[in-house]
């Protein structure tokens, strides 16, 4: 095809959802969704379709399936696995399901809420607070990513420990497979053992078995009360018995379990400075705890009150504050979902999102921190993340005045490497809860187990044998 000449599909997918949504780079800039969030990688687009409704989503994917070009869906393009770009080519059509937003129905008596997946996760939020109930999904992108990319990566996020990741928040699907039909999944039944389970299957698998258009998800009741603390804790095991403690003392009202390192607090203090990080100097890590209360605010506190006296008795907490105002819980929150954005504004770095079980985190951390500063003299260890779900974003930052690019160009392999056979040594997943996208997709056959692979990649083949829907992302 030379280059003047417009590709034969451009023309059949204007026909379907009209010239202005179909769009490409010779008349738009597509940078936003060429561009992965990071600003790793920019790929190329044929070009970016934006369907208004299911129907043209299924036209879209018939059109592709019949002229053999691939299809990247895109929700809110906040992926930090680089799953949600095209590659460069320029061959793929990138599909963003940006258009379609709509609230599509609430039942109050069933508690389930039914969205498209383009809908942004805040407005889904707001949707179930407007009803008087809690979607308890949360997580720093909230404002901008989208309820279909949640559940194509089966995102967790701050809430994890007590409501689960987003997989355990969807009751339905309606998805558009790699044929254009329409799986019409959304039933909203609590129990369905007919066979297969295919919404399971659907999510988290990153746009590569099929492209998610609505969901129905599950409601919770709105907490009377929600209290926030921030606690220094004089080490990692220190941090874990904590947890136990607020496990045991909280019951389900424990919702949020946060552990940053010093280091990563540091950051958001240089770069942010306004947020004023309470205690930050004071101790290697800290805590973010969160108790919700379905009594009263009085009741919360003083539940979260004896906790931390228990805790300082126990020396496994060594200074405190609860939150007195709703602006403060809003304010230490903001703190904690800085640290990415902080990072970023010091340089570019190499980031991990692993899961170890909770009790090996201490010796995770000390031996993983352990080797790479006898690898890297000077090296920066941004360490933060869901401890309540043996979560860590175990990042690391070049030496202080390092060149970032060369730091990455030498090490980026090496620390990988370090980090996830460390990982592997104590029985985690070398990814959490971003997953896999382009970015680990060779590492995959490394840290899962064969059969598992195996299984993944014969699914892949019968659901969508051409190999159209996000090639080249969680198997090969
Ligand atoms: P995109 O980035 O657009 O896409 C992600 C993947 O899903 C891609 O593979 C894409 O092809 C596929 N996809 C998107 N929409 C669909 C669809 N409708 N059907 C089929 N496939 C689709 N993640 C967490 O889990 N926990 C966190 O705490 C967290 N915090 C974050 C904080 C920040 C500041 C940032 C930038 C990111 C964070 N993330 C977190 C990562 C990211 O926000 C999540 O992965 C989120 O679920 C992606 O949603 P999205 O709409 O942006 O999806
Ligand atoms: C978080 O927990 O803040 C996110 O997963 C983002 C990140 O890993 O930087
Ligand atoms: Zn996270």
């Amino acid at each position: 095809m030379s280059n003047t000449a417009p590709h034969p599909l451009l023309q059949t997918l204007r026909e379907r959802l009209g010239h202005a949504h179909v769009l490409t780079a010779d008349q738009t800039d597509l940078s936003s969704y060429e561009q992965d969030w990071r600003k790793r990688i920019r790929g190329k687009a044929l070009a970016v379709v934006r369907p208004a409704n299911t129907l043209e989503v299924s036209d879209v994917i018939k059109a592709c399936a019949q002229a053999r070009v691939s299809v990247v869906p895109q929700g809110g393009n906040t992926g930090l696995v680089v799953g949600s770009i095209p590659d460069a080519s320029g061959t793929q059509v990138l599909l963003s399901l940006q258009r379609m937003n709509a609230v599509r129905h609430i039942d109050t008596d069933n508690l389930t809420l039914t969205v498209e997946a383009g809908c942004i996760l805040q407005n889904v939020q707001q949707a179930a607070e407007q009803a008087g109930f809690l979607f308890p999904l949360s997580l720093g992108a909230e404002g901008s990513c989208t309820i279909g990319g949640n559940l194509a990566t089966n995102a967790g996020g701050t809430q994890v420990l007590r409501y689960g990741n987003a997989r355990d928040l969807c009751l339905g699907l309606e998805v558009v497979t790699a044929t254009g039909d329409v799986l019409h999944g959304l039933s909203g039944l609590r129990k369905d053992n007919t066979g297969y389970d295919l919404r399971n299957l659907m999510i988290g698998s990153e746009g590569t078995l099929g492209i998610i258009t609505a969901a129905t998800l599950k409601l919770f009741p709105m907490p009377a009360a929600q209290l926030t603390a921030w606690a220094a804790v004089p080490s990692v095991a220190d941090a874990v018995k904590l947890l136990g403690l607020a496990h045991q003392h909280l019951g389900a009202g424990l919702t949020g379990f946060e552990m940053m390192g010093q280091f990563a607090l540091s950051l958001v203090d240089k770069h942010y400075a306004h947020l004023r990080v309470p205690l930050w100097q004071d101790s290697p890590y800290y805590v973010l705890l969160e108790n919700s209360d379905s009594e009263s605010e009085a009741h919360a506190r003083e539940r979260f009150e004896h906790l931390l006296e228990l805790a300082f008795n126990d020396g496994c907490v060594r200074d405190a504050i609860v939150a007195e105002s709703l602006s403060q819980t809003r304010n230490l929150w903001h703190i904690r979902e800085s640290i990415t954005l902080a990072q970023v504004d010091e340089g570019l770095n190499i980031k991990h999102d692993i899961s170890v079980p909770i009790s090996s985190i201490p010796d995770f951390v000390a031996q993983t921190d352990a080797l790479l500063k006898k690898e890297i003299a000077g090296v920066r260890l941004v360490n933060f993340g869901h401890l309540g779900d043996g979560n860590l974003h175990y990042n690391v930052q070049a030496p202080e005045g390092a060149d970032t690019a060369a730091f990455l160009r030498e090490h980026e392999d090496t620390v990988n490497t370090l980090v996830y056979q460390s990982v592997r040594k104590f029985g985690g997943s070398i990814s959490a809860e971003h997953g896999v996208g382009s970015m680990k997709v060779d590492s995959l056959p490394d840290y899962k187990d064969p059969v598992a692979l195996h299984c993944m990649q014969h699914i892949k083949h019968a659901l969508d044998p051409q190999g159209l829907l996000n090639p080249g992302r969680v198997v090969r």
